[in-house]
């Protein structure tokens, strides 16, 4: 066995290797490349060699992870409700406002400091599928009027939206193909295609507009049994589908170019694969319910089963969270285009959805960085944070006033609040919850510790389903708390003083507290079967219990938190896997791990283990590794396995890891 005694001026390491867990630090870069461990631990960062190709030192999550206490259900009810009508009013304001043709959606009512007044395919779709739901609702309530209000609206658009694919624009340029102008992302409100340079094409559009077209035509054709109209649509929606056919499998990497939702990145983005799939689902059942074609029902299966595939390939194993993009040069930390995604694409299928183990722990993983990133988050670290798009983000709004950098998104912090309102009725619905190393550090911030294997039902499923909708509400009180007295929802906050920042009256962030109010109002009906006065008791509930909600439970012996690590091992226990001159590129290609020693320290810098470990031992066989007093973060610090107990349980919470 060789031993690599390398000094590099890059590396200048005088500590002992301090391992943290990947998952307990962000995966945003904290530091240069020149940065040594020492420097990056002087500055408070985590230090963690990457087996990805990712930085080595990075921002740790903040310490205070405590979940905030679920504020009083009726004075959410009731914040909501007004804020809920507030933002109807000024949705409905940003259809085809004075100065723009029929069917147009404004982004917002800004024509400048920010110039949102533009018809964006995206916001336009999201906006629109509000009013789907809109209409749907009216109609249940026997309210003609409304429904014809709505239905005219969402006519008008399906009609603006048409008139735009049947004419050229800057996509087209790029492509070389006609038919790829409904990739074009924004549009002027004359309906003529927007010229400037931009972030183009975006292949989120064409999914997002089938799934609400077909939502308002499902509602349409159960109240109405006029099919002839959901027919005419085919042309329209086949070309939508044909586009997404054509480009899902882009590499994204030269040629056609695939933008993501933040306009930033081309890259095969994950927000942009969950909506194609639901696009192309909702086409599956639009050519097999009302104009009969099975080649495209074929067709759409196979590329929806094909984008499962790629969007499985974003799950990132050692930070623990979905990656957005496949390509993660320049951003790397967690992005709340999951969230976003996973909700706009919820369906009765769950694919994806907040209850997926990997889609609900990088949700509340990106949370948590976010508590720590903002001043505004700092100053109430007992709260729910108001979340962003993603660390990195530097985009204020463009208002042109303000010098502090990206803020905290409305429509984000309200998604988070739906997000959780889903996962509650969903998990209740389920009647059970399955633990996995994904999701069990998760469900024991939620109230409930459980082996991985285990699975959760009865009291504790009901504890669990309680404590997700509490944080939905914490969610809303956070927004409530930094809105203030006004009612306008603008698309950020500022990050250090908590004022409305960039674009003002933001439709987007209008429609995303109107479904986080029907996200509540479902959880509510189907919780506690009480959508009216919503109590403030700690245990909801069924309307009709679920079958395996009357089974007792089946917990809970207290486990650890930490994941289970591959190159975590003591010096003397490494294997040499390199020769002299290895990199760290031809080390992790041949499967190995790679983890530079400070100088002065003898052993392989790339080694195999001679066993995986694991921090699942049993509570009798832990090793302490802490003294009293020592918290997680300082555990993860000395690399070592950092489990809780539960009260009236003895034994180390910090320990050492055991092979697996
Ligand atoms: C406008 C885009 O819409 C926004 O998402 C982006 O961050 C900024 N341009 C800066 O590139
Ligand atoms: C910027 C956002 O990044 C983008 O997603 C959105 O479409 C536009 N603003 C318009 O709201």
């Amino acid at each position: 066995m060789r031993s690599f005694i390398l000094i590099s001026a890059a590396i200048a390491l005088a500590q002992a290797s301090i391992i943290y867990r990947r998952d307990t630090c962000t995966v945003l870069d904290c530091g240069t490349v020149a940065s040594s461990q020492s420097s990056c631990i002087a500055a408070g960062c985590c230090w963690t060699p990457a087996y990805d190709g990712g930085a080595w030192c990075y921002y740790p999550t903040p310490t205070n992870t405590t979940r905030p206490t679920a504020p009083d259900r009726s004075t959410i009810a009731a914040w909501l409700s007004s804020q809920y009508s507030y933002s109807v009013t000024q949705l409905l304001n940003a259809l085809s406002p004075s100065g723009t043709v029929a069917g147009v959606v404004v982004a917002a009512q800004s024509k400048s400091n920010p110039d949102y007044w533009y018809h964006w395919s995206r916001d336009g779709a999201l906006t629109m599928d509000v009013v789907a739901k809109l209409y749907a609702k009216a109609v249940a309530a026997g309210d003609s009027t409304n429904a014809n209000v709505y239905k005219t609206k969402m006519q008008s658009w399906i009609i603006f939206e048409a008139g735009l694919a049947s004419r050229t624009n800057p996509t087209v340029s790029i492509t070389g193909n006609f038919a790829d102008n409904v990739g074009e992302p924004k549009f002027n409100v004359d309906g003529s295609a927007f010229t400037g340079s931009w972030g183009r094409p975006q292949n989120d559009g064409p999914g997002l507009r089938v799934r609400t077209i077909m939502r308002f035509l499902d509602s349409y054709v159960s109240a109405t049994g006029d099919t002839t109209y959901a027919a005419s649509l085919s042309s329209q929606i086949q070309k939508d589908l044909d586009y997404i056919v054509r480009n899902y499998a882009n590499t994204c990497t030269s040629g056609t170019p695939c933008f993501d939702l933040w306009e930033e990145k081309s890259a095969q983005h994950w927000y942009t694969q969950i909506v194609q799939r639901r696009g192309l689902l909702a086409g599956k059942s639009y050519f097999t319910k009302w104009v009969s074609n099975s080649t495209l029902v074929s067709s759409y299966q196979a590329v929806s089963s094909s984008l499962e595939t790629m969007m499985a390939s974003h799950w990132n194993s050692t930070a623990g969270f979905i990656n957005e993009m496949m390509d993660i040069t320049g951003r790397k930390s967690p992005d709340t285009a999951i969230m976003l995604g996973s909700i706009h694409s919820f369906d009765s299928d769950n694919y994806n959805s907040p209850t997926n183990d990997q889609v609900l722990r990088t949700v509340w993983h990106y949370a948590r960085y976010f508590k720590g990133h903002f001043t505004i988050n700092q100053n109430r670290a007992s709260y729910a944070p108001l979340v962003g798009r993603y660390m990195e983000d530097v985009y204020n709004g463009g208002d042109g006033v303000n010098n502090d950098g990206a803020g905290p998104w409305l429509l984000s912090t309200a998604g988070m609040a739906e997000f959780y309102y889903v996962a509650a009725t969903s998990l209740f619905q389920a009647g059970s919850a399955s633990v996995t190393a994904n999701n069990q550090d998760v469900y024991q911030y939620f109230g409930v510790t459980a082996n991985v294997g285990s699975t959760i039902t009865g009291s504790s499923l009901v504890t669990l389903v309680n404590n997700l909708f509490g944080e939905g509400d914490a969610y809303l009180q956070t927004l409530s708390y930094w809105m203030g007295s006004s009612q306008e929802m603008t698309e950020q906050f500022n990050p250090k003083t908590g004022a409305r920042q960039g674009a003002p009256h933001l439709t987007w962030s209008y429609a995303s507290l109107i479904t986080a109010k029907f996200a509540r109002d479902t959880a509510l009906t189907i919780l506690s079967g009480n959508s009216t006065t919503p109590t403030n008791s700690a245990t909801m509930t069924a309307t009709t219990t679920p079958a395996s909600m009357t089974t007792t439970t089946t917990m809970v012996s207290p486990s650890p938190t930490a994941v289970t690590t591959k190159c975590n091992v003591a010096v003397s226990s490494r294997i040499d896997c390199g020769v002299i001159g290895t990199t760290e590129a031809q080390c992790e290609a041949n499967g190995c791990c790679w983890n530079p020693l400070p100088s002065g320290t003898s052993g392989p810098w790339c080694f195999k283990t001679g066993a995986v470990t694991t921090c699942s031992v049993a509570v009798s066989s832990r090793v302490d590794c802490g003294v009293v007093g020592t918290t997680e973060a300082q555990c993860g610090a000395n690399g070592c396995c950092w489990g809780p107990l539960a009260s009236g349980v003895s034994g180390p919470w910090c320990f050492n890891a055991v092979p697996a």
